[in-house]
């Protein structure tokens, strides 16, 4: 452990010497955050990659077992325009605490997430392919600032929207492998949470899954399914529209990412804003000084205090933000959301060859998510044409049943592919973590 260490320390050193003259240190070690008692309890790096006119920011947790041989995690988050502090915080830092046999690496991506920004307006343009292929020449900039890391087994991962992006990174890694561009990447794997994949299919299935999950009627759903003929996004079928309609109106109030959840419909006006995270004046109004009594029931309150902690000063300099570089920064950017150009449709096509990589693919879903509902994710996967290696089945823990899980063979090779539901799943964190740190900061 002290070895380790201290060869950073000698790295770091050398790496000023080396570099001292051609641009500032860009990383620093982060120890402590305002509101969070004492020292943070994992090593936490933060930095900034330039990537052409881009700085991209980024959170690096380093593995407390064994990191200059576990594996290294690029993370991403949905959206697209969700910080990377938001998967840090909210989704998979139990995951890091708990297990702490990874190295994660955290990407505010695509520009505009975060605290990544554009240096010339032309910069700020995003795009699936453009995305991919920055998150590509980051890591490949970051490995060669972080060399000690250079040949630790690569994983990618990410959630939601990103889903459809992290198949064309990995295919990009791949290709850029075998064109011989350094430095070589050495991808092993990917593990993709909820992921979007193809905007008709999930369209399709969420008729089926409020179906499945009796949320509407025998009757209902059976009308649909006669007018619809299994296609339920068939805008020319006008019998299929109004069956579908009336099934959207029955559902309405249901909240799509987490259909046990609580709404929250009445803290806000507008409550898909409300889960947006809006800091607006309705917030900072009203359910701020309404949930200040530390009744935290609904999880845009925990989204809120993200909001407001992440723009203070203190934290953004405890982290090491370049001053100035971000008016106002948001747990997701729906600036971003709206701009941005969505142009691939389908990551089907990326699937496919990726199944002859070689490459370990984890697909994990939430049971409970309407928006990419478990549904889309078994059809597309089913549609890989895969062998199965051991069949679908209940998984537990302690007794306890956890999801339903299955392995398949891919066809040129041993490597499997995972999927698994996991019961009553949306996100995987608790946010009592973020809750602290503001209550603390108060
Ligand atoms: C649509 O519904 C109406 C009323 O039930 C029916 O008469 C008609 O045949 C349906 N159209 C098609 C194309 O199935
Ligand atoms: C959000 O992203 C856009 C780029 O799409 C950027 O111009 C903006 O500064 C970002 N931040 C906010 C708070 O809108
Ligand atoms: C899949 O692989 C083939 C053969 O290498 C290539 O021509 C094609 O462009 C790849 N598809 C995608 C979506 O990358």
């Amino acid at each position: 452990m002290s070895s380790k260490s201290s060869s950073v320390c000698v790295y770091l050193l050398l790496l000023l010497l080396v570099s001292g003259t051609r641009t500032a240190v860009s990383h620093w070690v982060v120890k402590t955050l305002p509101g969070f008692p004492g020292e943070l309890p994992f090593k936490l790096e933060t930095g900034y990659i330039s990537v052409g006119e881009v700085e991209f920011f980024y959170y690096f947790v380093e593995s407390e077992g064994n990191p200059g041989a576990d594996p290294l995690l690029l993370y991403i988050n949905g959206g697209p325009g969700c910080s990377a502090l938001n998967g840090l915080l909210y989704q998979i830092v139990i995951i890091i605490m708990l297990l702490q046999t990874a190295n994660v690496l955290f990407l505010d991506a695509p520009v505009g997430a975060g605290f990544s920004y554009a240096t010339i307006s032309e910069a700020w343009s995003a795009s699936d392919t453009i995305v991919a292929a920055q998150a590509y020449e980051f890591l490949r900039n970051w490995l060669i600032e972080h060399s000690n890391f250079m040949n630790n087994p690569v994983y990618l991962g990410s959630d939601s929207y990103q889903g459809v992006v992290t198949p064309i990174l990995a295919q990009d890694i791949i290709n850029g492998n075998e064109a011989g561009i350094e430095p070589q990447v050495n991808i092993k794997g990917l593990s993709l949470g909820c992921p979007h994949t193809n905007t008709d299919l999930e369209d399709n299935t969420r008729v089926i899954f409020a179906h499945r999950m009796a949320l509407i009627s025998d009757a209902m759903y059976k009308s649909a399914k006669t007018s619809c003929n299994g296609n339920y996004i068939d805008s020319t079928n006008a019998n299929c529209t109004e069956a579908v309609a009336s099934i959207s109106q029955c559902i309405e109030q249901v909240n799509e990412a987490d259909i046990l959840g609580p709404n929250c419909a009445f803290i806000s006006p507008k409550p898909k804003e409300g889960a947006q995270g809006f800091l607006n004046e309705y917030s900072r109004n009203f359910i701020l000084p309404w949930s200040g009594n530390g009744d935290f029931w609904c999880k845009n309150f925990d989204y809120i205090l993200f909001d407001i902690w992440i723009n203070y000063k203190s934290v953004q300099d405890a982290l090491h933000v370049r001053p100035g570089t971000v008016k106002e920064v948001f747990r997701c950017n729906i600036t971003l959301t709206s701009e941005y150009s969505y142009n691939v449709k389908d990551a089907i096509p990326y699937h496919k060859n990726l199944t002859n990589s070689g490459l370990q693919i984890l697909v994990f879903s939430g049971d409970h998510d309407m928006s990419v509902t478990h549904i889309a994710v078994e059809q597309w996967i089913n549609s890989l044409d895969l062998t199965i290696d051991t069949e679908w089945r209940p998984w537990f823990v302690d007794g306890q049943v956890a999801g339903e899980l299955d392995t398949l063979q891919q066809s040129t090779n041993a490597r499997n592919v995972m999927t698994c539901s996991i019961d009553g799943f949306t996100t995987i964190l608790s946010s009592s973590f973020l809750q602290l740190l503001l209550l603390e900061e108060r």
